[in-house]
């Protein structure tokens, strides 16, 4: 693999195992999807691991509130501060390279008004994230509209919500029954309508998401939502094997992995060709 290069940007294409690494944008999500190449997605809390990441041919960096869990030590992703989320999607945008960085919205600054939601999310694009994420359904299609005519552009996170662990009593599935899931992708359209350029879904069925993956234009990144979506995501220090305990729809991707570059390396791969994941790691 090239030696990383802190800060690189998009007029300096790089050569990252065996992928062009030109700046991926928008534009570049959307193509995917319609030439059918998937999309590799993982969460990044740090200069050093977005320069890694970057290099290993990562589409997007994710700064997902998942840092509550897995650099704070907290049970749940409720306590991460804007500030927190700032000071990492900082850390971040300074080694992202080509990669698009995405930051999370955290838990209370994007269930107010549009406007303040505007506000909070001005601060992460200035902090060098490219796009926002906000975990919600059709209750935040007029957050999304007020945004993404207003410059910042949205991933919609959709199915089981972390943040609102507590209204489900639980890390469950979502979109198991018929109902639920004729919900969601009228949700996934209508965020869509909205604006949204991305639709994150979360442990929901595989059958729910490829249905949802089929009804909107816009790419879909699933996260225990089956195969048959535009692309994937995980935690890293999940798909490390940094994290007690076993849900079915991770790999650990250090098993058979010589070093952390060689497992990102190897995530990537498995998610471009298909082969990660498969129905074996879903619902
Ligand atoms: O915060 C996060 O890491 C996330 C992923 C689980 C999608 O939102």
């Amino acid at each position: 693999m090239s030696t990383p290069v802190y800060g690189a940007t998009s007029a300096q294409p790089q050569q990252s195992h065996g992928y062009p690494t030109m700046k991926i944008t928008l534009s570049t999500l959307h193509k995917m999807k319609q030439e059918s190449r998937k999309i590799a997605m993982l969460t990044c809390y740090d200069a050093t691991f977005a320069t890694v990441e970057a290099a290993a041919g990562v589409d997007i960096l994710l700064i997902g509130d998942s840092l509550g869990n897995v650099i704070e030590g907290y049970s749940s992703t409720l306590p991460v501060s804007m500030d927190d989320m700032l000071y990492h999607t900082r850390c971040v945008a300074r080694g992202a390279g080509s990669a698009l960085v995405l930051a999370d919205m955290p838990f209370g600054s994007s269930q107010v008004s549009p406007e303040k939601t505007f506000e909070n999310a001005a601060r992460l694009m200035a902090a060098g994230a490219e796009m926002v994420k906000i975990e919600g359904g059709e209750e935040m299609a007029q957050t999304v509209r007020f945004l993404t005519q207003r410059g910042i552009p949205v991933c919609a996170h959709i199915g089981l919500q972390p943040q609102s662990v507590n209204v489900y009593g639980g890390y469950k599935i979502q979109g198991k029954t018929e109902d639920s899931a004729r919900r969601l992708i009228q949700e996934a359209q209508t965020l869509e309508q909205a604006g949204a350029s991305l639709v994150l879904m979360e442990l929901v069925p595989a059958a729910v998401a490829k249905q949802v993956t089929a009804a909107i234009q816009v790419p879909t990144i699933g996260i225990g939502a089956g195969p048959d979506v535009d692309g994937q995501v995980l935690v890293l220090h999940d798909m490390l094997g940094l994290v007690p305990g076993k849900k079915r729809f991770l790999r650990n991707f250090m098993e058979g992995s010589p070093s952390i570059q060689a497992a990102i390396e190897a995530y990537v791969l498995a998610v471009k060709s298909g082969e990660f994941p498969t129905m074996e790691h879903a619902y």
